[in-house]
This record gives structure tokens, sequence and C-alpha cells, in this order.
């Protein structure tokens, strides 16, 4: 059996001590040990971007980031960017531009839009393809993804 290590994992605000085995990953982690199944799991190797999480302000892949790496770090899921049950500004638009279709790859989308916005007001539609384009999405053509995510912007930097 694999030692484990306490860490200090700082996730939506709230500190989680969990004991883990070194190499267990910071998806299992959020999705096995503290019950954020917001964070999907769809490739496990780092391709798909399904479960990007923001590390310290920044998008990441949980899938490829180790949870005992991370003590103390501000982690973002896509349970915490709501409000209590007032969506954020970007979940919201993308259920208002029907974005959404098995929504499998929507929180690793709304993650990466999240990170996009906050450092790009104003993003051009080359921007956005530019920013999503480690997210894979089956479903929707990516088109109803990128106006979700200018509609967004519109309505953060009218
Ligand atoms: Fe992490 Fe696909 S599950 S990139
Ligand atoms: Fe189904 Fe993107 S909405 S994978």
């Amino acid at each position: 059996m694999s030692e484990r290590v306490a860490v200090d994992l700082k996730v939506n605000g709230t500190t989680h001590r969990v004991s883990v085995p070194a190499m267990r990953t910071l998806m299992a982690v959020l999705r096995d040990d503290l019950g954020l199944t917001g964070t999907k799991n769809a490739c496990d190797q780092g391709v798909c971007g399904s479960c990007t999480v923001l590390i310290d302000g920044a998008p990441a892949r949980a899938c490829l980031a180790l949870a005992v790496a991370l003590p103390g770090i501000a982690i973002t899921t896509v349970e915490g960017l709501a409000q209590g049950d007032t969506l954020s500004p970007v979940q919201q638009a993308f259920l208002d531009a029907g974005a959404i279709q098995c929504g499998f790859c929507m929180p690793g989308m709304i993650i990466q839009a999240t990170a996009l916005l906050a450092e790009n007001k104003r993003p051009s539609e080359d921007d956005i393809r530019h920013s999503i384009s480690g997210n894979l999405c089956r479903c929707s053509g990516y088109t109803k993804v990128i106006e979700a995510i200018s509609l967004a912007a519109s309505r953060l930097t009218p």
C-alpha cells in the first residue's frame, strides 16, 4: 500500500485536509474524496480539457496535477463559480446561449472561459477559439460555445 501524505487543499475558498497517496491526482481528490463531481473525467490523460479547474487563477488540468503539490493554493472548480443560487456570468451566458448539449465538456469550457475573460475583457472570436482549443466537445460544434463566451464578455464589459 502506498504511503499517504496529508495535504491542505484550498478548494472554492474552503480548506480541506486530505490524506492521499503521493501520486493521487487533483481530479481524483476533487471527485472521489471531496464529492465535487462537476470536474469531469473524460480522458484522464490531459488531452480533452473536461477536468479543467483554476489553480491560482490559471486554467489547469486536474487529471495531470498531483494533489500533494498544491498545499494552500487556491483551487476553483465549476462548483465555486456561482454565488449561492446565482450563476456566474459565464455560467448564465452558456445557459442563455443554448450552448449546452450533453454537458460533459461544459464545466471545463466554463472554467476556461472564466480564465479568458479575467485576462481579456473583449476577446475576439479568434481569441475565444484559441482559448478553448484544448477543450474538446463531441456534441456542440463549438458555435454556441463561442456565442456564449461572447455574450458573457459583452455583459461583463458592455
Ligand atoms: Fe483531464 Fe481529459 S480528463 S484532460
Ligand atoms: Fe457534449 Fe460538449 S456538450 S461533449
